[in-house]
């Protein structure tokens, strides 16, 4: 079966094709195109410009992906689309964009859920890994623990009440001077960092159920304003400060993550969504479970393999609803929770 990904929830644009059959499958063309550029601008993602950005760049990379993979439309079997989690307007490019291929040449659409691929990323891309696992999804706009047991079947650990990992990790980057989207940045800075002077920051959220980056995001930002005029003479220093802030958000993740693990007693572990390209934190993963897998690094980030993969494994599975004709800019994937941790 060839199926075609479409992503557009956030400020990537991405399409692929996928050939999948039974439980093998392989990437037969994909790209992506971020919008990083333009948002820099403003720091951050304005919606109605990311919208905008979707509508131009969509035509553009499906005529690239069917050149690449030398498909034409009518051998395509079925299109998978993000419909939400994600900012409404951009949400609705991608969906619009698959309606009118499925409409014009006669396709079944999965309508998919952006965290399910993100969940999948692991699966898609690492044959060895097995259900049961706890999936940690890790990125800009979602911080959450699930427990997998099959494709559909998630129950929510932990989810954050407020900000997200990756939008700690890049506001903290906007007080050390770097511009939007920092926490890559930051990261490196962290991992240079001479460790000659200790800062602490507190430990957040350990009793309360779920993540929270809020307080921590304030006690940052006043330790930054503390130092701020050494900071600008002392890269060191800097560097020290990166070091105790990329240690603070990676000790909450990681506190909830040794809690799932003893909780469920599921010690396989996949860690996916931007920030699990931080390598402190694939580090110390690995050192509390058994089993860890991630992504490959392209498909850490938005992409449109996973979406793809999340409709053929759905329509395989008959799961999904089929009330694919709107957008849900909030969607849990979850049937129940295990909160509490
Ligand atoms: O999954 P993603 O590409 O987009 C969203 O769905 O949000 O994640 C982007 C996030 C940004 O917040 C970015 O700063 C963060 O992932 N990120 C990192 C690293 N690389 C990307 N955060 C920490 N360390 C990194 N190495
Ligand atoms: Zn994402």
């Amino acid at each position: 079966m060839l199926v075609l990904g479409i992503e557009s929830s956030c400020d990537e644009t991405a399409l692929a094709l996928l050939q999948a059959d039974g439980s093998s499958h392989s990437l037969l063309a994909e790209e992506i195109s971020s919008q990083v550029d333009l948002h820099r601008l403003y720091g951050g993602v304005v919606p109605e410009l990311a919208a905008r950005q979707h509508l131009q760049a969509l035509p553009l990379l499906y005529d690239r992906i069917l050149k690449q993979a030398s498909v034409t439309l009518s051998e395509i079997d079925l299109i998978g689309v993000t419909t939400g989690p994600g900012l409404k307007g951009c949400l609705l490019m991608g969906m619009n964009f698959a309606r009118g291929l499925s409409f014009g040449a006669a396709k079944p659409i999965v309508p998919v859920n952006h965290i399910e691929g993100h969940v999948l990323a692991p699966v898609l891309d690492n044959p060895d890994l097995t259900y049961p696992f706890l999936s940690l999804v890790v990125s800009g706009g979602h911080t959450e623990i699930q427990v997998v047991r099959a494709p559909g079947d998630y129950t929510l650990i932990a989810r954050t009440t407020d900000d997200a990992a990756g939008e700690a990790f890049d506001k903290s980057a906007h007080l050390l001077g770097f511009d939007y989207p920092g926490g890559a940045m930051l990261a490196a800075l962290a991992d240079s960092a001479p460790r000659q002077r200790d800062f602490s920051l507190p430990k957040v959220m350990r009793e309360a159920p779920g993540f929270s980056f809020s307080g921590l995001k304030t006690a940052i930002s006043l330790l930054v304003n503390e130092h701020k005029e050494e900071m600008e003479q002392d890269e060191a220093l800097r560097a020290d400060l990166a070091a105790a802030i990329q240690d603070s958000i990676i000790d909450a993740l990681l506190y909830k993550l040794k809690e799932a693990i003893k909780h469920t007693g599921i010690r396989t572990v996949t860690v996916t969504g931007g920030v699990s390209a931080n390598k402190c934190l694939r580090d110390k993963v690995a050192g509390v479970a058994e089993h860890v897998f991630f992504p490959e690094m392209v498909h850490c980030m938005d992409n449109a393999a996973m979406i793809a993969y999340v409709a053929y494994v759905h329509r395989e599975r008959q799961l999904s609803q089929g009330a694919f004709l709107d957008v849900h800019p909030r969607w849990p994937i979850e049937t129940g929770s295990d909160a509490g941790i």
